[in-house]
């Protein structure tokens, strides 16, 4: 497998890795109320997920993307992939905006709910991001780019 592509797969493993912790803190946070550990679990994993995952997208977009693009249609799978991006970053501000709320009242039940819905929304939308460029996209990549653009992908990992 391509270098390049191996690297952004390992970065979609930390970035599950991260989503289980989002969703195993976010439930226990529902059954049995605020926890500092679970609370700091949450924080954790949003902010991995804002700067890693939003790093490793924008990656995506400026290396990969333009090359599957001279190959693939304009309104294909990257434009999907990119369309997806966007969606997330819009969602990840709710998020954001549910764990300031939960921070700025730990006692209200509702916030609790907030949070849990808007991370499930994140963890539903971001790990069938990750099943489409695992199974589809890059196994595309690696069928249709030449030998040279593969090259010039491996040398960026
Ligand atoms: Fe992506
Ligand atoms: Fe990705």
């Amino acid at each position: 497998m391509n270098h390049y592509i191996r690297k952004l797969i390992s970065e979609h493993e930390h970035g599950l890795v991260q989503l289980g912790f989002l969703d195993d803190a976010t439930k226990r946070m529902i059954e049995r109320g605020f926890s500092e550990e679970d609370f700091s679990m949450i924080k954790k994993s949003v902010e991995f997920i804002s700067k890693e995952i939003r790093e490793h997208n924008e990656a995506e977009e400026s290396n990969l993307f333009p090359l599957l693009e001279k190959h693939l249609p304009q309104n294909g799978p990257t434009y999907v992939m990119r369309a997806e991006h966007r969606i997330l970053w819009g969602r990840m501000d709710l998020l954001m905006n549910s764990v300031n709320l939960v921070e700025s009242d730990k006692n209200n039940m509702a916030n609790f709910s907030k949070l849990r819905t808007n991370a499930l929304d994140i963890i539903n939308l971001l790990s069938g991001h990750i099943n489409k460029e695992n199974t589809i996209l890059f196994p595309l990549a690696e069928r249709v780019l030449n030998e040279s653009e593969l090259k010039s992908l491996a040398d960026l990992a």
